[in-house]
């Protein structure tokens, strides 16, 4: 076979099977991922790239880290292995308490009571339902180009049309109102008014401390804290959306370190690759859910999966215990301090913003980080572009990515200016 032609032969076979929108397809450079080691993946034709994704931000100890290779071997050496399906809401597993606990024991004290799911989406929709359960109302305010999934619960949330349109008959009544990101308290104010005047009435706020996926935007200083307090002074649930920043990738496990959400989402990074997510929120918020009667009033057939949860168990402890948010911090800076000097000497770039390791570079021309994934591709760089532009050119490697493979990565970047 040519070189380069597995790529292409796997792409095909895919394209022949399954559901158009599933999978991008580029013409060029054809990827399909085949074996990863720390932040270096190789290809179907054993090309090699440097991972500046990291899984979008669901692998903070990089491909295939230790603690997931730890639960591997010991379910093939133990005479009897741990168990792989523990009845979820019904019979626990020793892997979802042991998963809970450690992650409680990352986060502050005010975050004292947890749920599981599967993804980030799920994690949301979890928060909406137990702000439902506490306030019986039903109306909630978000912010423009916010991204909180795409399952319908949490799909009118998100903000993005082009997401929402072709499926919002389903959702034409949903009471969301978007307000900007970085809005006024005065106009935040208003809305809850608004809102509460409504047969809704209103519930909470959902907000991202820091947004991602709509091309890494930092909010201004004091921003969040006006709208935890306003969110409080009118008895509504403050949700922090941390499936993308959570656990590292900003430089702290979490946002409520500095304020008082009430609930807090994590997707992504607690399972260290594998699917698993939670809810975590303070003791009074949590309790508006009943004791079970044996069926629980919200679970799926997968949540708290023990091999999920014991792999996810063991990245948290590597996160706390290798002290991962203060690396996240510090090269997090010496990148964004090496991009500001391309910046000078770059009329192509806009500004740097982030923090820890979600850093985004924003090019003047619209779609220019789009062109630059798919050139950094044929470099053997994997980078994504976020924002609804596509001018935005997201970092968020692995949080124990060697500076070696930083620089080199970087250097692949800084050859597309
Ligand atoms: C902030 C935020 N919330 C929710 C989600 C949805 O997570 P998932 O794709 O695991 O459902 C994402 C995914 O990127 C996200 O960035």
């Amino acid at each position: 076979m040519a070189s380069g032609s597995k790529n292409l032969d796997l792409i095909n076979r895919l394209k022949a099977i399954e559901c158009p929108d599933a999978t991008y397809r580029p013409k060029d450079a054809p990827l399909v991922m085949e074996r990863a080691k720390g932040s270096e993946v190789y290809d179907a034709d054993g090309k090699r790239y440097i991972d500046f994704c990291a899984g979008f931000g669901a692998l903070p100890l990089g491909h295939n880290a230790a603690p997931l290779l730890d639960v591997c071997s010991q379910y093939v050496s133990k005479p009897i292995p741990p168990i792989e399906h523990a009845m979820g809401d019904v019979y626990p597993s020793t892997a979802k308490i042991d998963f809970l606990e450690t992650m409680k024991s990352c986060l502050p004290k005010s975050m004292a009571m947890g749920a599981v799911a599967l993804s980030g989406g799920q994690s949301c929709e979890l928060a909406l339902k137990t702000a439902l359960l506490k306030t019986k109302k039903a109306g909630f305010i978000a912010f423009e180009q916010c991204y909180h999934g795409l399952d319908l619960g949490v799909l009118p949330l998100t903000f993005r049309h082009d997401f929402k349109d072709p499926f919002s008959h389903w959702f034409p009544d949903a009471a969301v109102v978007h307000l900007p990101f970085n809005c006024k308290r005065e106009t935040l104010k208003e809305a809850i008014r608004n809102l509460s005047s409504t047969s809704a009435g209103f519930a909470g706020v959902i907000v991202e401390p820091l947004q991602g996926r709509a091309g890494v935007i930092v909010p201004d200083d004091g921003w969040l804290k006006s709208v935890v307090d306003e969110t409080h002074e009118n008895q509504g649930v403050v949700i922090f959306d941390e499936v993308f920043t959570g656990f590292g990738r900003t430089g702290r496990f979490t946002y409520a370190e500095e304020l008082t959400p009430d609930l807090v989402a994590f997707g992504k990074a607690i399972g260290g690759g594998f699917p698993i997510s939670a809810l975590f929120g303070t003791a009074e918020t949590m309790s508006a859910w009943p004791e079970s009667p044996g069926e629980a009033l919200h679970t799926g057939t997968f949540f708290g999966h023990p091999f999920s949860a014991a792999v996810g168990a063991a990245t948290m402890r590597a996160i706390r215990d290798q002290n991962l948010c203060h690396r996240s911090k510090a090269l997090g800076r010496k990148i964004m301090s090496e991009l500001q000097s391309w910046k000078i000497s770059s009329s192509k770039i806009k500004s740097i913003r982030g923090q820890g390791l979600m850093i985004g570079i924003e090019f003047n021309e619209l779609g220019f980080a789009a062109a630059i994934m798919n050139q950094a591709r044929a470099k053997g760089l994997i980078v994504l572009p976020s924002g609804p532009t596509s001018s935005v050119l997201s970092i968020t490697p692995s949080l124990n990515i060697s500076e070696s493979l930083v620089d080199e990565g970087l250097e692949i970047v800084r050859s597309m200016l």
